[in-house]
């Protein structure tokens, strides 16, 4: 698979911080950006190393750095996950994200010298909040989700929880030590220091690290309504709506009344996707990234002609549809990297958005808003005329979709797989 940093290039990204500072959710979503760019990222998350060895339930004083038992039993975990994570890195694995507290000096030394070891860079992303809300919000959203304290009422859960929390405070050290790599996330991204973080990988990271909100909002996708081309099954070009796809336009401007506040609207540069947010009378947003996947020399063809007359390239688009580029055009994989800036904006865009796209820039979009793996994405169904909502939760998101009419066939315009 073609990729952003160099190929093969390994590292190890070691998450600190105290517990309910969203460091899981900032490891899933390095996780999930990195994987969408090609590279094999895997979290160890040695909370789930602790439930599954030591058992869930665990009341705080098992956290509390005074009690030895609980001390020895942590430390046996965190090291069972860093082993593991290492001896990934060793095959194929090329990102592994070390998902634990990481807070004192001691504990971080003894990683950088196992990493020092392997001949692994590693990459400290320190999460560091002290603002109650967040902190709160952070709490009732995951912690009491948790395994750790299912069927527990919730009062005493959160008492527990802030206890075993007051327990990490007592031994917490930040990161103080400028000698090595490190990402400091201060209050949710409000800042964010970066100190030796160089190399392409790291300059992914650093770019996503530095761009996402942790505010919760929807998003909704949908392609635009259909187009003269859609009828006649012919691929790419610039062609206008379809009378059928000037009726969706103004259903979906419907669809959106009383519009959501603050509601942002994003089309791709084509004259389907502008005419179909037409009737929103919203201001609108065109991006060039969310043009369709530019078809080359096949541009204008229906799949049918394309079979007939270029027979070896449509059997090599069959065998690999994610790779396969057309002569003058794109892959899907350049749809994934040049879409790349497009996303690090809508991380950082904190109102409601509606996307109105095309077929293979909205799968290459989908594939990385719900964490698909990316061989799966040039065969993900985005039908015309559906809106898609999707509106993330604690540990991914929701999804829902709705066929506004008229109804389509799109048979003819939908490439054989
Ligand atoms: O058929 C509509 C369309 O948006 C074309 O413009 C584009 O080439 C195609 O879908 C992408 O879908 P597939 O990759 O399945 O051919």
């Amino acid at each position: 698979m073609q990729r952003r940093g160099a190929k093969g290039e390994k590292m190890v990204l070691v998450m600190v911080g105290l517990p309910a500072r969203g460091k899981s959710f900032l490891a899933r979503k390095v996780c999930r950006y990195l994987r969408w760019l090609g590279h094999e990222a895997r979290v160890f998350n040695v909370g789930s190393y602790r439930r599954e060895r030591v058992g869930q339930n665990k009341p705080a004083s098992f956290f509390d750095p005074e009690n030895p038992a609980g001390a020895q039993a942590r430390q046996e975990v965190a090291t069972a996950a860093l082993d593991d994570a290492l001896r990934w890195l060793r095959g194929d694995g090329e990102v592994a994200i070390y998902d634990a507290t990481n807070s004192t000096r001691e504990r971080r030394a003894l990683i950088a010298e196992s990493c020092r070891r392997e001949g692994v860079p590693l990459l400290f992303i320190e999460s560091i909040c002290d603002d109650p809300a967040i902190i709160e919000n952070n709490i009732r959203e995951t912690k009491l989700l948790s395994p750790d304290y299912f069927g527990m009422p919730t009062d005493d859960a959160l008492a527990d929880f802030r206890q075993r929390i007051a327990h990490y405070q007592r031994a917490y050290q930040p990161i103080d030590d400028d000698a090595q790599s490190f990402v400091k996330v201060i209050d949710a991204g409000r800042q964010v220091v970066v100190n030796r973080a160089d190399g392409a990988l790291n300059a992914r990271v650093v770019a996503l690290l530095l761009n996402l909100r942790l505010t919760r909002r929807t998003l909704w996708l949908t392609r635009h309504g259909e187009s003269l081309y859609n009828v006649r099954g012919r691929i790419g070009g610039d062609p206008d709506l379809s009378p059928r796809g000037e009726e969706f336009a103004r259903a979906l401007a419907a669809h959106f009344q009383p519009s959501p506040r603050g509601l942002t609207i994003w089309t791709s540069t084509l004259q389907r996707s502008i005419q179909t947010a037409g009737h929103l009378a919203l201001p609108t947003t065109p991006w060039r990234q969310l043009d369709e996947i530019d078809a080359g020399t096949c541009d204008g063809l229906t799949y049918d002609e394309m079979r007939r007359q270029m027979p070896e390239l449509f059997a090599a688009r069959q065998r690999d549809k994610l790779r396969f580029r057309y002569p003058q055009g794109e892959s899907y994989l350049d749809v994934i990297h040049r879409l790349d800036p497009l996303i690090l904006e809508l991380e950082r865009q904190t109102a409601p958005t509606l996307i109105i796209g095309h077929q293979a820039v909205l799968r290459a979009l989908y594939a990385y808003l719900v964490g698909e793996p990316v061989e799966h994405c040039p065969h993900q169904a985005i039908p015309l005329h559906t809106v898609i909502e999707i509106t993330p939760s604690a540990y991914g998101c929701d999804e829902r979709r709705t066929m506004l009419a008229p109804r389509v066939d799109e048979r003819r315009s939908i490439a054989p797989s």
